[in-house]
C-alpha cells in the first residue's frame, strides 16, 4: 500500500515565509511548533498573545535554564540517574489579553475572519492578523513580535487594533506570568517559586525550586513596559503571586486605530546575580527604549542579513525544497549560533518540552559538520570545549556503571547523565565515540590540531579507557566482543556486537593511539597513558569482532540481525509510523530500523569503505529503515547521492528538509526537530554537491536534482569563503582568502581569490 508520506502541510509554500491563511483548532499545537521563534538566548512556541482557551502548548524557554526532575521509573535499577533534566517552561511574557465591548477575544471561541499567520525567515519576525467579528463591531488586530538578536534579553511585541465597523471599547491586559508548569513534569510539580512582584517597577521575579542534586537554582526577573507612539505609558498595575497585569482601555470609532507596543526584558542568574537583576533589567529597558520598535527591528535585521549572507542555500526550480532548507537554517540559528559558549543545541531547541534543550550526541554527529562550514571555527571549538568542561560528569557516569574512564551522557545539561531508560542510559553508548569523533572532524576540516593535541587528548584518553573496559574477550570467538548495547537504531535493545558501536569504539582507540604521540607534553603528562594500556588498546583495535555476512556483502547490524523476519518497509506502509501503531515488543523483534545504524558508521568513516561495500549495505539496510528518527533521512540521502541513486537522494532530502513543515513523522506537535535540521544542509552539501575533506583536500562532485534548475551555497574553509553553484554545470568560486587547490569531480584545480573553476 502506498504511504501518504506527508502527514500534514498547514503552511503555504513560499521561499522566504512560513505563512498560512487558515486556522484549525486541531492543528493549533502543530502551528505553534512551526512558528516558534528564538534568539539563541530564549525562545517560545507560536502561542497567541491574547491567550487561547482550547488545546495548546504554552511554551517559553530560556537557554541553559533547567531543572532536575526526580526520576520516575516503575522499578529502580542501580546506576539510574537520580533526575531527568528538563528545559523549563519559563514565565510567559507575551501575554496581551484583549476584550472588545466586554467580549474576550479568544480565537477558540469568538467569530473571526481574514486570519493570517506568518513567520518571515529573513529575521524570524512573527506576524499575525485577523478580523474579530463581534456584535455590531469588527476590529482588525495585527501583531508583530521578535526576540532581539542584538539585545538578547529583549522581546518586542506590537499589536495594532483598527476598528473596521462600529464602535469598540478595547481593554488590553498586558501580563507577565510565572505560574507556568511543564506538561512533562514527573510528579506534576511546579518548578518555579515566586521571589516577588513589583507593581511600580513592573517586574516579577521567580526562582527554580531547591533540589537535592546540587544543581544550581536559577533566578529570573522579567520586566515589562508599554509604549504608544514611542512614549512609555503607565497604567494601573496589579500583582498576584508570580503574576503581573497592566490594564489599558480605549474607545475607538470606525476607521480609528491604536498601536500598542509591549517591551520585555528577561534576565537570568546565569548572567546576573539575583540581587542585581532589577537594576540590570532597568538599564536594559532604557537601552531598548532609546529606539523605536522599527529601529530595533532594523538592528535585528542587519545581524540576520549578515548571517544569511554566508549561510543561505539558494534553490531554483523547487520552492518547497527552498522553503524547507531556509526554515531549517533559520530555526537552527535561532537556537544556537555559538555566542554563549556555555550552551549547546537541544533536539527541540526552544520549541517544545520533549528532549527540550538538553545536549545529545546529535550535536557532534549532525550540528558540528554543518557549523564547521557555516560559522566561524571558534563555534565548533566551543562545542568541543563544552564536552571537555563536562569531563568530570563523564567520569561520574562511567563510575555509575562500575567502569573506569569517561562515559559521555546520552542526555545532559552538565555532563551528568540525566536520562533514565536503561536501554539508553546504560546501553546506547555509541555516543562515547561519536562525541570524540567531532574532534577529528574539527581537526580535519580546519587543519587546526591545537585542540586534539591538548584538551582533546583528555577526552580521547578518558573515553578510550572506558571502551577498553566495556569490551570483553571471548575465548570462543578469539575476539573482543561488546555485549548488551543499543545502537543508534533504538528499535532493538540489548543486542550483542552492534557493528556501529564496535566500529566506532575501534576508531576511537586507533585515533587515540595515533594522536597520543603528537599531543603536547602537558597533555601527555596529564593523561599518563602507560605502555601496557597502549598495547591493550592496540590489541582491542586489531581484534575486535565486527560482524559481517560475506555472501550478502554486508556488515551485521548485530549478531542476530539475520535471524529476523527480514522484509522491506514497503510491506507495512499502512502501519507507519510503527512507533504510533505497534507495541514496543513487536517493534523490537521486527527487522525495521529506526535510523541509520550500520549506515551511520559508513557515513562517519566514509573514506574507509569501498563503493561496493557502501552499495551492498545501503541496498540491504535502507529498504528496512522507517526513518522514525528525524536524524535518519539525511544520512541515507548523502549515501544515496554518493552511490549515484539520485532520485532516492532527493526523496530523502525532501523528507529531511520538510520533516517538520510536512509533519512527516506525525510528531511535530511536540516541537521542531532542531538537531536534525542540519541534515538538509548536509544532504545538499555532502550529498548533492558531494563535498568531502579528506587528507587536507577539499573536493566536490556535484549533481543537480532533476526538478531543480540551480542551487548554490557558501562555505568557509580554513579562512576562505567559497561559493559553490550548480546548474547544468558546476562552478566553484573562491570569493575571498588565500589561494586554494581543490578537487572538482576528479580534477585538481587551483583557485586564486576571485577565480572560479567550472566543470
Ligand atoms: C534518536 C536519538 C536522538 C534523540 C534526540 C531519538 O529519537 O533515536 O538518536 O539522539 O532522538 O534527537
Amino acid at each position: 500500500m502506498e504511504r501518504k508520506s506527508i502527514m500534514k502541510r498547514i503552511f503555504e509554500i513560499n521561499p522566504w515565509k512560513v505563512v498560512t491563511h487558515k486556522f484549525n483548532k486541531e492543528d493549533k499545537r502543530l502551528q505553534e511548533s512551526m512558528t516558534a521563534i528564538g534568539n539563541d538566548y530564549m525562545g517560545m512556541r507560536g502561542n497567541f498573545e491574547e491567550g487561547y482557551s482550547a488545546d495548546s502548548l504554552q511554551g517559553t524557554y530560556l537557554a541553559g535554564v533547567w531543572f532536575p526532575d526526580k526520576t520516575r521509573v516503575g522499578w529502580w535499577k542501580n546506576g539510574y540517574p537520580k533526575y531527568f533534566g528538563k528545559s523549563l517552561n519559563a514565565p510567559n511574557f507575551i501575554g496581551l489579553g484583549i476584550t472588545v465591548n466586554g467580549e474576550k477575544v479568544d480565537l477558540a471561541k469568538v467569530k473571526f475572519s481574514d486570519f493570517e499567520l506568518s513567520l518571515d525567515m529573513h529575521q524570524g519576525l512573527l506576524s499575525r492578523s485577523f478580523v474579530y467579528e463581534g456584535k455590531d463591531v469588527k476590529v482588525k488586530f495585527e501583531f508583530r513580535r521578535f526576540l532581539h538578536i542584538v539585545q538578547k534579553e529583549a522581546a518586542l511585541i506590537e499589536v495594532k487594533a483598527t476598528v473596521l465597523e462600529g464602535h469598540a471599547k478595547i481593554d488590553f491586559d498586558s501580563t507577565l506570568d510565572g505560574t507556568v508548569v511543564n506538561e512533562d513534569s514527573n510528579y506534576e510539580e511546579h518548578f518555579w517559586d515566586a521571589l516577588g512582584e513589583d507593581a511600580k517597577e513592573k517586574t516579577i521575579q521567580v526562582k527554580t525550586k531547591p533540589n537535592p542534586y546540587e544543581v544550581p537554582q536559577f533566578a529570573v526577573l522579567l520586566k515589562e513596559s508599554l509604549r504608544h507612539d514611542g512614549q512609555v505609558i503607565d497604567r494601573e498595575v496589579s500583582t498576584k503571586e508570580a503574576q503581573l497585569s497592566e490594564k489599558l482601555s480605549m474607545e475607538l470609532d470606525q476607521g480609528q486605530s491604536y498601536e500598542l507596543e509591549k517591551d520585555v526584558i528577561v534576565v537570568t542568574s546565569r548572567d546576573v546575580d539575583e540581587k542585581d537583576q532589577l537594576a540590570v533589567a532597568n538599564e536594559l529597558m532604557n537601552k531598548l527604549q532609546a529606539k523605536s520598535f522599527d529601529e530595533n527591528l532594523a538592528d535585528h535585521e542587519a545581524v540576520w542579513a549578515k548571517r544569511w549572507e554566508t549561510s543561505d542555500v539558494e534553490i531554483s526550480g523547487d520552492e518547497a525544497a527552498q522553503q524547507g532548507i531556509r526554515f531549517n537554517i533559520l530555526q537552527l540559528f535561532m537556537t544556537y549560533y555559538g555566542e554563549d559558549k556555555r550552551l549547546n543545541v537541544g533536539p527541540k531547541g526552544f520549541t517544545g518540552e520533549k528532549y527540550g534543550g538538553a545536549t545529545y550526541w546529535d550535536t557532534e554527529a549532525y550540528i558540528v559538520p554543518m557549523y564547521l562550514a557555516v560559522t566561524k571555527p571558534e563555534v565548533t571549538r566551543a562545542l568541543l570545549q563544552y564536552r571537555h568542561d563536562q569531563l568530570p560528569g563523564a567520569y561520574h557516569n562511567a563510575k555509575q556503571q562500575g567502569l573506569p574512564g569517561a562515559l559521555f551522557p546520552m542526555v545532559t545539561f552538565n555532563g551528568i547523565e540525566c536520562h533514565n531508560e536503561w536501554e539508553i542510559t546504560f546501553e546506547e553508548i555509541h555516543r562515547n565515540a561519536d562525541i570524540p569523533f567531532a574532534i577529528s572532524m574539527y581537526t580535519k576540516y580546519t587543519g587546526d590540531d591545537s585542540y586534539v593535541k591538548n584538551e582533546g587528548m583528555d577526552v580521547l584518553v578518558g573515553t578510550a579507557r572506558f571502551w577498553a573496559a566495556r569490551v570483553h574477550f571471548s575465548k570462543w570467538r578469539n575476539k573482543y566482543v561488546m555485549h548488551g548495547v543499543t545502537g543508534p537504531n533504538e528499535y532493538e535493545n540489548n543486542v550483542n556486537n552492534n557493528w556501529f558501536t564496535s566500529t566506532m569504539a575501534r576508531w576511537l582507540l586507533k585515533y587515540t593511539l595515533e594522536r597520543l604521540p603528537l599531543a603536547t607534553k602537558e597533555a601527555q603528562e596529564r593523561v599518563k597513558v602507560t605502555d601496557e594500556e597502549k598495547a591493550k588498546w592496540q590489541d582491542i583495535a586489531d581484534n575486535i569482532y565486527l560482524g559481517e555476512d560475506k555472501d550478502l556483502g554486508i556488515f551485521l547490524q548485530q549478531d542476530d540481525f539475520l535471524d529476523k523476519d527480514i522484509r522491506p518497509v514497503s510491506e507495512i506502509e499502512d502501519q507507519r509510523p510503527i512507533n504510533q501503531h505497534w507495541s514496543w515488543d513487536k517493534i523490537l523483534r521486527s527487522p525495521f530500523i529506526k535510523q541509520a545504524d550500520v549506515l551511520q558508521g559508513i557515513y562517519f568513516l566514509n573514506d574507509q569503505y569501498t563503493m561496493e561495500q557502501k552499495e551492498k549495505n545501503f541496498d540491504f539496510y535502507e529498504p528496512l529503515t522507517v526513518h522514525e528518527s528525524s536524524l535518519s533521512p539525511c544520512i541515507h540521502s548523502i549515501l544515496a547521492a554518493e552511490l549515484g541513486k539520485q532520485d532516492k537522494a532527493v526523496e530523502l532530502y525532501e523528507r529531511t528538509a520538510r520533516l517538520d513543515l510536512d509533519n512527516y513523522n506525525n510528531d511535530t506537535v511536540d516541537g521542531l526537530h532542531i538537531t536534525s535540521m542540519s541534515g538538509s544542509w548536509l544532504a545538499i552539501v555532502q550529498g548533492f554537491a558531494g563535498m568531502r575533506y579528506n587528507n587536507d583536500e577539499l573536493s566536490f562532485k556535484p549533481f543537480l536534482p532533476k526538478k531543480w534548475s540551480h542551487y548554490s551555497f557558501k562555505i568557509n574553509y580554513r579562512g576562505r569563503l567559497l561559493l559553490v553553484e550548480m546548474s547544468d554545470k558546476a562552478k566553484i568560486t573562491l570569493i575571498s582568502g588565500e589561494p586554494l587547490d581543490i578537487k572538482l569531480y576528479d580534477k585538481q584545480v587551483h583557485l586564486e581569490e576571485g577565480e572560479s573553476a567550472n566543470a
